[in-house]
């Protein structure tokens, strides 16, 4: 790889899921492997190195100090210690949501260091991958400009994978249709609906209070109300330039996902 991935979805599309099968996929191929989700403080260490274990678990159990920014640097180290110290060959670094918890202002530096530890390294090396997971519609347009990572966007499961997932669970149930529409294939959706008993309303009602939409909505205009209405039905509405600046609220709100202008197979 040349350049360190960032991958962007909506919030409980499988980003994490997935990251952790990376991790695993890329063990077995002799990768030494640190996934850490830098937020939950939660880690996964594929490799032989006692130190690099030791010392992610001491930072996450230290209580001092703001631990997700510890934790992000200590990725960079370590990832140089692998390199240099312990003469590593082919190594992992999988950082998930790491500029939730770091801040977004921060997210063009962090990528950058990921990406001079490709370019200039403390060590020859074989294989380096660097992947970092964001649903920061935010940070995306920061990292955008400039040519320090490769970003991609992941949509949430296949109809197939979804209506899998869906099978398994007991019970009766909305018809797979309606469960595929109102969730567009989204996992955690998907579990928020079993879990409000189906309810449809109830889970539009807990997204509109975690959220704060019914604030949000007050804080509109007459005329973006009436384009959000739009937007609801298309939201390709809301490229306009009218109506950039609701976009732009919408994507800080994470309720967006901007920046897939072509749909191409290989963007
Ligand atoms: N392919 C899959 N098959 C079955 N369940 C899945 C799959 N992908 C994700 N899930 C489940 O869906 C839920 C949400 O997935 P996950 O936590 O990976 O999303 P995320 O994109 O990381 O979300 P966030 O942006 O909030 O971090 C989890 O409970 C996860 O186990
Ligand atoms: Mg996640």
């Amino acid at each position: 790889m040349r350049f360190p991935v960032v991958i962007y979805g909506p919030e409980g599309c499988g980003k994490s899921a997935w990251l952790r099968q990376v991790a695993v996929v890329l063990k077995k191929q002799d990768f030494d492997v640190i996934y850490v989700d830098v937020a939950h403080k939660e880690y996964i260490a594929y490799t032989d190195v006692r130190e690099v274990i030791d010392k992610i678990s001491e930072v996450i159990a230290d209580i001092t100090g703001y631990t997700p920014i510890k934790l992000a640097d200590l990725i960079i180290l370590l990832a140089n210690q692998l390199l240099k110290k312990w003469r590593k060959k082919r190594i992992a670094l999988l950082i998930d949501e790491v500029f939730q918890a770091i801040g977004v202002d921060k997210a063009e530096v962090y990528v950058k260091m990921l990406l001079n530890i490709i370019e200039y390294p403390p060590a020859d090396y074989e294989k380096i991958i660097a992947i970092v997971t964001t649903s920061e519609g935010v940070s995306r347009a920061k990292i955008g400009r400039h040519l320090w990572a490769w970003l991609m966007s992941m949509w949430n499961m296949s109809e197939s994978g979804f209506r899998e997932l869906y099978e398994k669970i007991p019970g009766p149930k909305l018809s797979s249709e309606d469960v595929w529409r109102f969730t567009g294939g989204n996992p955690r959706a998907l579990s928020q609906l079993y879990r409000s008993g189906w309810s449809i309303d109830l889970v539009i009602k807990e997204i509109i209070i975690s959220r704060n939409l019914h604030t949000f909505i007050h804080s509109l205009s007459e005329s973006e109300r009436y384009r959000l209405l739009e937007a609801i039905k298309d939201p390709d509405t809301l490229l306009q330039q009218e109506r950039i600046s609701l976009l732009n609220k919408l994507i800080e709100l994470n309720t967006v996902v901007n920046g897939i202008t072509y749909r191409e197979h290989d963007l």
